[in-house]
């Protein structure tokens, strides 16, 4: 689908986009078949390769200033579009790095190896992030190869650590404040709300991301021997986390509730008036029913309120066939969402004293902050967020749905505290990609729609900054 009805210039542009498909596709596919696995000390080169191919590319499409800088941890590419006096300042934020790819047999082809079935293109990044990052690039492309610039400045910052928990980027932000000076910040690593509903994102949520190491007897013992005479640290950290939620699903942590800002009647109505049924919902997840904290709707649940989860659980023998041990140590990992006004360190101490305090007496507990991000909302009044429901409109032929997201974007508000940007996020994957799983996609159509989009948005921008009530 194309929009005809724009001035010359855009028409050029979008026919480019057109008759270029299959080479986009191409391209994409030397990117994805980069294994940029941030957590994989065995990938590091491939990290470093994955940064070399996106800086080469940014070149070969009329950026300049292109540069990868080195970090303590995987490198980090910036680059500049030609400079145009007078016009806002974009910064263009996303990740090329990618999750690790197990379990692999659950993958319907190979996973760095981008493949089209039916309306989707598979491979672990098309979503998150490097599908939605390489939107931008051709985007970018179609514009300079046309017109010679882009009609506003825009800055990129790429980095290969945000699956990770971005530990290198805030100090790089603070030390490149100048290079990074921007007017706002857009971001393509979210989701729309459905496929064929596009759509704006104005909140993410935060996180607090804890290890809980218990420890019972000094070492594994023969538990026919053993089993009877002391407490089994797996029984004892079952116990601990069966203890987190009571039973209309709210966790149990004192104070945890004690921050949430309370959802506004206009959005909660807001929400209501989304295309959505719990009863396909859970259809699509295979689950007999939902689950979640009583008194709150499905996308209540998802955007705006915290929650606990017990990402992973292990100790003892877990091998094929039996093997009778009273193990020595048992461990959790367990995170939690986090929600405007909660705060990623407090949330975290919290949940330190209370595992504490109702840990059983007969072992020991050890807990380790992983990582942590404060939840983000950005004013769905302000100019870019308008820009981009007009860029949006113009690149599905659709208006946009205003949505909340569950997910986590630490960087967002450090690109508020550091720099004293908004960012807006414009997504173009979907709630059922797999992100972080086997058999990963992209829609071609949120592909192409994406492209389409985010040129429109860089030719809507300067105009909305200008005037912020331009209808
Ligand atoms: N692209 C996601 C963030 C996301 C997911 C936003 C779903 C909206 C909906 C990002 O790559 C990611 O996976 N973030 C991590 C956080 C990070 C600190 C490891 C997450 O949300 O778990
Ligand atoms: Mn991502
Ligand atoms: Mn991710």
């Amino acid at each position: 689908m194309m929009t005809f009805n724009e001035f010359p210039p855009m028409q050029e542009i979008l026919k480019y986009i057109e008759s270029n498909k299959s080479r986009y596709l191409d391209e994409l596919k030397e990117l994805i078949a980069i294994p940029s696995i941030s957590t994989n000390p065995e990938n590091k080169g491939d990290v470093v390769r994955c940064a070399e191919w996106i800086s080469g590319h940014l070149r070969k499409i009329g950026m300049q200033h292109v540069e990868v800088f080195s970090t303590n941890g995987h490198p980090i590419v910036c680059a500049e579009s030609p400079r145009v006096p007078g016009k806002p300042t974009l910064l263009l934020y996303g990740h090329y790095d990618v999750q690790p790819v197990d379990p692999l047999e659950l993958w319907t082809s190979p996973p760095f190896e981008l493949t089209k079935r039916g309306q989707n293109i598979y491979a672990r990044g098309t979503a998150d992030d490097k599908g939605q990052v390489f939107i931008h690039l051709k985007g970018i492309e179609a514009y300079i190869k046309n017109m010679g610039t882009l009609p506003i400045n825009l800055k990129v910052i790429i980095e290969g650590e945000e699956e990770i928990g971005s530990e290198h980027l805030d100090s790089f932000v603070s030390a490149h404040k100048e290079l990074l000076k921007a007017d706002l910040v857009l971001i393509s690593d979210t989701s729309m709300f459905a496929r064929g509903v596009p759509s704006v994102c104005y909140g993410l949520r935060g996180l607090s991301y804890m290890q809980v190491e218990v420890t019972g007897p000094n070492r594994d013992l023969h538990s026919g021997s053993f089993g009877g005479s002391v407490h089994n640290p797996i029984q004892a950290l079952a116990e601990i986390i069966a203890r987190l939620h009571d039973k209309d699903g709210r966790v149990m942590i004192p104070g945890f509730y004690k921050d949430v800002k309370v959802l506004t009647p206009k959005e909660r109505a807001a929400f209501k008036s989304l295309p959505w049924r719990d009863t396909d919902y859970a259809r699509g997840l295979g689950v007999r029913r939902l689950h979640g904290e009583k008194g709150f709707t499905t996308l209540e649940r998802l955007w705006v309120r915290p929650t606990l989860e017990c990402n992973g659980i292990w100790g003892g023998f877990s091998g094929e066939g039996a093997k009778t041990v009273l193990p020595s140590k048992a461990y959790a990992k367990i995170s939690m969402r986090l929600v405007p006004n909660q705060s990623s360190a407090k949330i975290a101490r919290l949940f330190e004293t209370h595992i504490k305090k109702i840990a059983p007496p007969t072992v020991q507990v050890k807990m380790t902050f992983l990582h942590g991000g404060e939840p983000a909302l950005t004013p769905v009044e302000s100019p870019g967020v308008r820009a981009a429901a007009a860029a949006l409109e113009k690149g599905f032929g659709k208006k946009p749905i205003y949505q909340r997201e569950g997910g986590s974007i630490p960087i967002v508000v450090d690109f508020k505290r550091i720099l004293g940007l908004d960012t807006v996020l414009l997504g173009f994957g979907l709630p059922d990609e797999n992100a972080h799983a086997p058999d990963e996609f992209m829609s071609l159509d949120n592909f192409f729609g994406g492209i389409r989009t985010a040129v429109h948005f860089y030719n809507e921008l300067p105009g909305f900054m200008k005037n912020g009530h331009k209808k």
